[in-house]
């Protein structure tokens, strides 16, 4: 077990984040949102703006530099006249300090001929269409057998839609980019994001420069669970604007502006058919998700992906619809795809345990499957019952009286609920230099980001485990894209890719050690392409069983998560300390999902209301109680050269179902529309 490496940079502060980083001449930038929802800019106002003194310059689409490449309407930044959706960044004032820069901003008159904003998300919407593919390739419809005659023909059949709101990330560092460019037209970007590598090749690529021309530097990062996991327009604006006034700029994004232009959850709405025969055992299963998309650009959340491989059944559909609005495009949240996709799933398989009188432990265990049902692969391991028995037998889960409103204390109901998680188990390419440095110590290197989940941590242990050292002696750079190129920090990718190459480095170093160290150290390098490339075929995914325990104001519909615990079947866990924050982290967001967190659209004015951690309620740590995760010993010989699946996201997947599940089982009541306030478990109040 191992303590954070960088726990005590962090608490004493000397870990720097991207805002911190100390810049000679620093000019400040305030950004300028839309206020239509859609239409066109007609003019822009700057003469009082850019009378204030201190201000250095204003920019908008009437004078901003062409960009090199648009291909991606989200980083278009100031590129048209067109107003996408509301809050898009339309201009920016540059200045001596923050604080004139805001003021100016605000001084900054924007002009719109707009038109009303079509950002109502619903089920019958007429520009819903099927995406060529959705998210991480897959396709956006499967289909087996006849899954709509086997599920009327079922013997027990559950037919309900359930909605999630769209929900927004929030990380304790908001987005935030310092850009500087040197002399030689090179820019150096101290940036908060989840992959130094691929925001090199991104901004690169907009500013058309060669990769070699950007760096990315990002060795500490307050959090992204997605959101910085592809560039943000904060990046390009302030790359633009300290071009624009030849001195650094700093930016990082108010949480209030974070809300139209960071990213998000799409919100979804899911239709399940499970059809079953008498004894639970499913024969068909339907799944169909629909969900927005922003005009600027197609993102199509993978929702439904989780049906696919969960249980047996041999008649089965997915689907995924998707529509564009005048909305900010949604993007990465913690587990996309699996978190709202599980939600449905294992809330309608509850719905169908209590149809057809099962438990609901017992019913997913019937339903298992040693094959991924729609592929018919092997499973490279598939511990899912194994979870469910161990967390059973923890959680004191034998002996529940099924019957809802069976449990009561005082003026609170108490319900238990369980459901299944699971999340894949990806491997990426990438590279890392090892080196033996003649006093005795190794340099390890690889463009990795740690952005809170410990991940430097995990690498220097598996760095030290392969060259048989102490962790003590060995350094390990991160977060660099100038360090040999890396995949992001997403998908729960992160340990087992970039371990697989810190590993592959360590070995090659191994090797080339005999004897003492030259005084200009011994160094060797790794790159997993082509170990990547020839993976055997088997369906690779991470798996787990929530269970949780709620109390429920009878007067007031609070309901308190008063315990919860997670077991997961992750593979080899590399460092337990981080691995464990890493689960309960995930659970915590669950909670929030479940009882909080709803990004609620004004159609009027076509923005997201809440905007501030005041009215976006997340999680604090007087509603979470009694947390605990564990996991199994699992071996897996098919993953990589440490067995390690992915840990990052798996705790959110599930967690707010078990909790939904176990607030029916209290109150009878089943909310199907997250998140599960006390006006919708108490309607009639
Ligand atoms: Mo994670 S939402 O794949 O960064």
């Amino acid at each position: 077990m191992t303590y954070r490496l960088e726990g005590r940079e962090k608490v004493t502060g000397q870990a720097r984040y991207a805002y911190e980083y100390p810049m000679e001449d620093p000019a400040y930038l305030a950004a300028v949102q839309a206020e239509a929802g859609r239409g066109e800019i007609v003019s822009v106002d700057t003469a009082s703006a850019r009378r204030l003194p201190g201000v250095l310059a204003v920019l908008s689409c009437e004078n901003a530099p062409p960009l090199a490449s648009r291909s991606n309407g989200e980083l278009a930044v100031l590129q048209s006249r067109t107003v996408s959706y509301r809050g898009q960044f339309v201009a920016a004032v540059v200045a001596e300090t923050l604080e004139t820069a805001r003021e100016a901003a605000r001084l900054l008159r924007v002009e719109y001929a707009a038109e009303a904003p079509d950002v109502r998300f619903r089920d019958d919407h007429s520009g819903l269409y099927r995406p060529d593919e959705v998210n991480a390739g897959l396709p956006a419809d499967t289909e087996q057998g006849a899954p709509e005659a086997a599920f009327s023909d079922s013997d027990v059949q559950v037919d309900v839609t359930y909605t999630t709101p769209a929900e927004h990330n929030n990380p304790m560092e908001p987005h935030t980019t310092v850009a500087h460019w040197n002399e030689d037209g090179s820019l150096t970007l101290y940036e908060s994001t989840q992959g130094a590598s691929s925001h090199q090749r991104t901004l690169a690529r907009i500013f058309g420069l060669d990769r070699e021309q950007v760096r990315v530097v990002s060795p500490h990062v307050g959090g992204g669970f997605g959101a910085k996991g592809t560039p943000r327009p904060n990046a390009v604006l302030a790359a633009m604007a300290a071009r624009e006034v030849g001195r650094p700029v700093k930016f990082a994004v108010p949480r209030q502006q974070m809300y139209a232009t960071t990213g998000y959850r799409t919100p979804t709405i899911q239709r399940l058919r499970l059809g079953a025969d008498a004894d639970g055992r499913l024969n068909a299963i339907v799944h169909d998700v629909v969900e927005q998309t922003s005009t600027v650009r197609e993102f199509a959340e993978q929702a439904a992906s989780p049906t696919r491989i969960m249980y047996r059944a041999p008649h089965r559909r997915t689907t995924h619809r998707v529509v564009r609005l005048d909305v900010p495009t949604p993007s990465w949240m913690r587990a996309p795809g699996e978190t709202p996709g599980m939600y449905a799933l294992e809330s309608a398989m509850d719905e169908l345990a209590v149809a057809a009188g099962i438990d609901p432990v017992e019913l997913r265990v019937r339903n298992d499957t040693d094959r991924e049902p729609e592929s018919g692969l092997p499973f490279s391991s598939r511990n899912l019952v194994a979870c469910l028995r161990e967390g059973a037998g923890r959680f004191g889960w034998a002996g529940r009286d099924p019957a809802p409103r069976s449990r009561r204390a005082g003026r609170r109901l108490l319900g238990t609920g369980v459901a299944a998680a699971t999340y894949p188990a990806r491997l990426n390419p990438g590279r890392a230099t090892a080196r033996a440095e003649p006093d005795g110590t190794f340099t390890v290197r690889i463009a990795a980001a740690d952005i809170g989940t410990g991940a430097r941590t995990a690498l220097a242990v598996l760095a030290a485990e392969t060259l048989k050292a102490d962790l003590g002696r060995v350094r390990m750079e991160v977060g660099d894209s100038s360090l040999p190129a890396a995949s992001v920090a997403g998908g729960s990718s992160g340990t087992a890719s970039w371990g697989t190459a810190v590993v592959r480095a360590c070995e090659a170093l191994r090797e080339r050690l005999n004897g003492s160290v030259p005084p200009e150290g011994v160094e060797a390098s790794a790159d997993t392409a082509d170990e990547v490339k020839v993976q055997e075929e088997y369906a690779r995914h991470a798996f787990g069983a929530h269970f949780a325990e709620v109390e429920v104001d009878i007067d007031t519909g609070e309901v308190r998560v008063s315990r919860m615990l997670g077991v997961f079947a992750a593979g080899r866990i590399i460092n337990p300390v981080t691995a464990r924050s890493q689960f309960v982290g995930g659970m915590t967001m669950g909670i929030g999902m479940a009882l909080m967190e709803e990004s609620v659209m004004d159609e009027r004015f076509g923005d997201y209301l809440n905007r501030d951690l005041a009215q976006y309620h997340v999680p604090a740590c007087a509603d979470v109680l009694d947390i605990e995760a564990v996991w199994l010993e699992e071996s897996d010989p098919h993953l990589n050269p440490m067995g390690a699946k992915g840990i990052g996201e798996i705790g959110i997947v599930g967690a707010a179902a078990a909790i939904g599940n176990a607030v029916h089982h209290a109150t009878g009541v089943r909310v199907r529309d997250l998140p599960i306030t006390p006006a919708r478990l108490l309607p009639d109040r």
